[in-house]
């Protein structure tokens, strides 16, 4: 971030800009202290809890573990990361390779057969797939050749089921209608478009120029194809973005009516990601106008009719995910909320991260790194871990509180076999602070996440988070002494 966030003067600023009553609610002093604490958990243990020690022989351990146990015919999730993109983004902060050189692509996709050559003899041959993601990077910078290449390899390698969601991510930039029809026809049935914001300014201020109409076709083309499901990404904080500019963006986003939408805060961490050094810090919005921004969009999503799913999700009422949270079926993993069941993920690529079982393996950030352990025919596996019996525990009840907003104590003792109650007394005990602010409440049979809590969904799953506890109180003891 770059500054610390201060406190907005009153909250009457985002009555009035949130423009519907939906989340007058929602206090701005919450979304200050609570608005990004806490990991995403898209697993847990987190990535950044991967030692080196968990590395090729662990993972193919992993592998034997399952062939021979009762999941083995259980349908996989399947990720591809495809790191080349043709331009930068100022403020990206995914793992991408920016080039003008097309015949990566190819190069590429030879070491993605390698590399799904090993899963096809770590699984066995055609294993039941029923999710698809492709992501980066941008996938769309293959040609419609080398898409096509990729989808017949993963065809020829898995047995994709049928009602198989299978999603893309699209930069806009990239595609025409006759490349829509193109992934339509190797399978893909939803899409997300990068969309970020369509002001003019903010778009010359991240180097990621793109018009509104040009994006509005390809909406029109999506959904005359029949794409069953089309995301757009947007983020809050880019520089140049101001209160009245976000609102156009927001009312053309809503006129295009995506069937979801993700909202990101923008993630300024210049130390980490170089390309982020050229934006300048005297453009980015300040720390109330920031908390303006995201109110403002929340508040503007919710008037349009979309439901919240959680963090930074909405989706229309129709759609999956809205219908999935309703009744209490989402599920979260490394693409995010899902509707698919819980179940083993098979990470394809630079950087692309696994779960077998209980363990999680991540292949190699580096291209160079990833080429050379393929090229011996051994896993590009550099990081994992093997989760004890306190992580999967501690995991069911995070994801239980992020998908299902309800962590049911009979629930947790019949499948865990412990005492929710005694197990996490000390949680549940801290969760008092999080109940004063009306974002759970929690009596006998469970802990709840109210609506308002859904906003800060990750900072109550936190607290049942032990490795960062143990770090803040940590953190807190080095402070004393
Ligand atoms: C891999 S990109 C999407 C696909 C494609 N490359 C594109 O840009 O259209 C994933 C998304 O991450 C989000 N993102 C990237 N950098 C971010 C940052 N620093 N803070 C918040 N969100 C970010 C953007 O919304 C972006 O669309
Ligand atoms: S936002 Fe998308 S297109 Fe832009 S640099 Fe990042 S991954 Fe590439």
């Amino acid at each position: 971030m770059n500054s610390e966030p201060s406190r907005p003067s009153s909250s009457t600023a985002f009555a009035r800009s949130a423009g519907g009553a939906a989340v007058q609610f929602l206090p701005p002093a919450l979304l200050d202290r609570l608005g990004s604490a806490g990991p995403r958990y898209t697993s847990y243990p987190t990535a950044d809890r991967f030692v080196e020690a968990h590395g090729p022989q662990q993972h193919q351990q992993a592998l034997t573990q399952r062939a021979q146990g009762p999941g083995r015919a259980a349908p996989l999730s399947v990720y591809v990361h495809v790191p080349f993109c043709e331009s930068l983004c100022y403020y990206c902060a995914c793992n991408k390779i920016v080039t003008k050189h097309k015949e990566r692509g190819a190069e590429y996709l030879d070491l993605l057969d390698a590399e799904i050559e090993l899963w096809v003899r770590g699984l066995g041959p055609r294993a039941a797939v029923s999710q698809l993601h492709l992501g980066g990077g941008t996938p769309t910078f293959l040609s419609d050749a080398e898409l096509g290449r990729l989808a017949a390899r993963l065809r020829e390698a898995f047995d994709w089921l049928p009602g198989i969601e299978a999603s893309i991510e699209i930069d806009p930039r990239t595609v025409t209608r006759d490349r829509l029809v193109h992934l339509l026809g190797l399978g893909f049935n939803r899409i997300s478009f990068g969309v970020q914001d369509f002001d003019a300014k903010v778009q010359q201020a991240v180097h990621r120029v793109q018009t509104f109409e040009s994006v509005a076709g390809l909406m029109v083309d999506a959904r005359d194809l029949g794409f069953a499901s089309v995301n757009l990404d947007l983020i809050c904080g880019l520089p140049l973005q101001t209160p009245a500019s976000f609102a156009h963006t927001l009312a053309q986003v809503v006129q295009l009516r995506p069937d979801r939408i993700a909202l990101y805060a923008y993630a300024h961490l210049p130390q980490r990601f170089k390309a982020q050094r050229r934006i300048h810090s005297a453009d980015l919005p300040p720390a109330d106008v920031r908390l303006h921004l995201h109110a403002d969009a929340i508040a503007a999503f919710l008037a349009a009719g979309y439901e919240h799913i959680g963090m930074d999700h909405f989706a229309l009422p129709d759609d999956a995910l809205a219908q999935a949270k309703r009744q209490g079926r989402l599920h979260r993993n490394f693409q995010g909320y899902t509707v698919q069941p819980d179940g083993d993920l098979i990470g394809l690529g630079v950087s692309a991260i696994s779960r077998v079982g209980p363990t999680f393996a991540q292949n190699a950030k580096t291209l160079e790194e990833y080429a050379d352990a393929l090229a011996q025919r051994q896993w590009p596996v550099v990081r994992g871990i093997v989760s004890t019996r306190d992580d999967l525990v501690r995991r069911a009840a995070i994801m239980a509180l992020m998908c299902q907003g309800r962590l049911d104590f009979s629930a947790l003792a019949a499948a865990h076999l412990i005492d929710p109650r005694t197990y996490f007394a000390a949680e549940l005990g801290a969760l008092a602070t999080q109940e004063a602010d009306g974002l759970v409440t929690v009596h006998d049979q469970a802990v709840e996440v109210t609506p308002l809590g859904w906003f800060f969904v990750r900072s109550i799953a936190a607290v049942f988070d032990r490795h960062l506890q143990a770090d803040r109180a940590r953190e807190r003891y080095s402070k004393i002494i």
